[in-house]
């Protein structure tokens, strides 16, 4: 029997530093062997956001222990390791190239090859790891810092269909947590504090509902919860607050869902009709139910990633490592550190610098 492929993906484009490494079964299917991620929430509380100086920082301190734990409980000989995948963006530079830097020391020590991932590409192909998923499907992307709807027709070829056009969701969640006076990270407790709340007690505005395709708005939703948020005067308004947000995601959602839908269709005319939605506020119960709820009613099959694999890790940069290196596509070992790297094929295209921006 041939060789599985042995992966290891680094990841350290924000505030968590990951490694991991992914193989392969009998069946082709992608198996995890171990998956290290280490968080910086606890650097980051007191100043309520994460600092790019301190996360680099900790990043260096963390990174050379985090891939020895990971290849330690995998169980295999680094010698075994087939290639090193790193995220190469986007993401914050001085964060970045602290697990681009390691991973190409590191490809380059064992005589490996190298291959630098879109931590994006991560996340659309996240839901992999533990799911039979072909090519093409719809994506939705909610993340910290991406909201969008893309067409994945294949391993690296994405069309977008639609984005925000001011703040991310995840960006949304944080900040109104942040307003609310709910500690960083606050997506995940918006979410908790919800529960307990009137989702219909605030009447909340829905940038670009009616008109924009699937694009997305968030800005105006976080200034009209600036102005309720200061006049709050117990818990039971704060939780009303949390739900009535999250509930106008919810319909913005439901409704950019359903364009998205027949945009796809339109594009693509896809034999099978699979939704994927990944990212760090796919892991919100309440989206994911409402979400599942509409493929239903328009005969999609919905696919998330286990919520462990939600947020940033790096099995799913391994993942894409994988498919890479089964098609042999391997970056040269001065491949840079992209801080905007958008995963569509209509990005700009920057002279001289010789990559997409
Ligand atoms: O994908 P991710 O881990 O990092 C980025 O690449 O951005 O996403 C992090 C984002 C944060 O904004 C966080 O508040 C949000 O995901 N998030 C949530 C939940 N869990 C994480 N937002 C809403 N509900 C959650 N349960
Ligand atoms: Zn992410």
């Amino acid at each position: 029997m041939s060789k599985k492929p042995l992966i290891l993906g680094i990841e350290s484009s924000c505030d968590e530093t990951a490694a991991s490494i992914i193989s392969e079964n009998d069946q082709g299917n992608p198996i995890i062997l171990s998956n290290v991620v280490s968080s910086q929430e606890d650097i980051h509380r007191q100043f309520g956001g994460v600092v790019p100086e301190l996360a680099a920082r900790s990043h260096i301190e963390k990174i050379d222990w985090i891939v020895q734990k990971a290849i330690h409980d995998s169980g295999i000989n680094i010698h075994e390791l087939d290639a090193v995948a790193s995220t190469a963006g986007p993401g914050l530079i001085v964060c970045l190239s602290v697990g681009l830097s390691f991973g190409k020391a590191f490809a380059a020590s064992l005589n490996k090859p190298f291959i630098a991932v879109n931590h994006l590409e991560g996340h659309a192909l996240s839901p992999k790891l533990n799911t039979k998923l072909d090519y093409p499907y719809l994506l939705l992307l909610i993340s910290g810092g991406h909201s969008q709807y893309l067409s994945v027709k294949n391993l690296s070829e994405y069309k977008r269909l639609g984005t925000t056009i001011d703040d991310a969701i995840g960006e949304a969640f944080d900040k109104t947590a942040k307003l609310l006076g709910v500690e960083f990270p606050g997506g995940p407790k918006i979410e908790i504090l919800a529960k307990k709340g009137d989702p219909n007690k605030y009447n909340l505005p829905k940038p670009i509902f009616n008109k924009g395709g699937c694009n997305l708005s968030f800005a105006g939703l976080k200034t009209a919860i600036l102005k309720i948020a200061k006049d709050i005067k117990n818990d039971q308004e704060k939780f009303d607050l949390a739900a009535s947000f999250q509930n106008t995601i919810i319909e913005i959602l439901s409704k950019k869902t359903k364009i998205a839908f027949s945009e796809f269709e339109k594009q693509i005319k896809p034999k099978q009709k699979k939704f994927v939605v990944a990212g760090g506020v796919a892991a919100n119960k309440e989206i994911r139910n409402m979400l599942v709820e509409i493929c239903k009613k328009n005969n999609y099959e919905s696919i998330f990633p286990p919520l462990d694999l939600c947020g940033d890790n790096a099995a799913m940069i391994a993942m894409v490592g994988l498919e890479k290196f089964k098609l042999k596509k391997f970056d040269k070992l001065d491949y840079p550190a992209r801080p905007r790297w958008p995963l569509d094929e209509d990005a700009i295209f920057l002279k001289g610098a010789g990559v997409k921006l």
